[in-house]
């Protein structure tokens, strides 16, 4: 990847890193956090006012403390196991 178009790219993916940090550390505080893809950017960025200060959106995050009325808090978590989430090379 070479240009404007390469380095937007890498910044993109850069994020990801960045958000896995926020993700990680929000779970050693007790802090709730819900990242989020899957919105419209150009809509997003409208909104927020970002294009005009050369931004743009890639992923959010809520971050804040669970009601204590949510009830699918307690439901108990749909994860795929570790052998299928990590390949171990030796
Ligand atoms: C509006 C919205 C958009 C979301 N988009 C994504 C997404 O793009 N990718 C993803 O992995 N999770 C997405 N999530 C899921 C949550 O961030 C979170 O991972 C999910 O609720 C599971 O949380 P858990 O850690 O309690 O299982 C989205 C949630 C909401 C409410």
């Amino acid at each position: 990847m070479k240009g404007e178009v390469g380095a937007r790219e890498w910044a993109m993916r850069q994020v990801y890193i960045a958000l896995g940090v926020l993700l990680t550390t929000a779970a050693i505080e007790g802090i709730d956090a819900t990242p989020m893809e899957g919105f419209d950017p150009k809509q997003f960025d409208a909104i927020l006012g970002l294009e005009e200060r050369g931004l743009t959106s890639s992923v959010a995050v809520a971050l804040g403390f669970r009601s204590s009325e949510d009830t699918h808090a307690e439901e108990a978590k749909v994860r795929y196991s570790e052998e299928k989430v990590f390949a171990i090379l030796s």
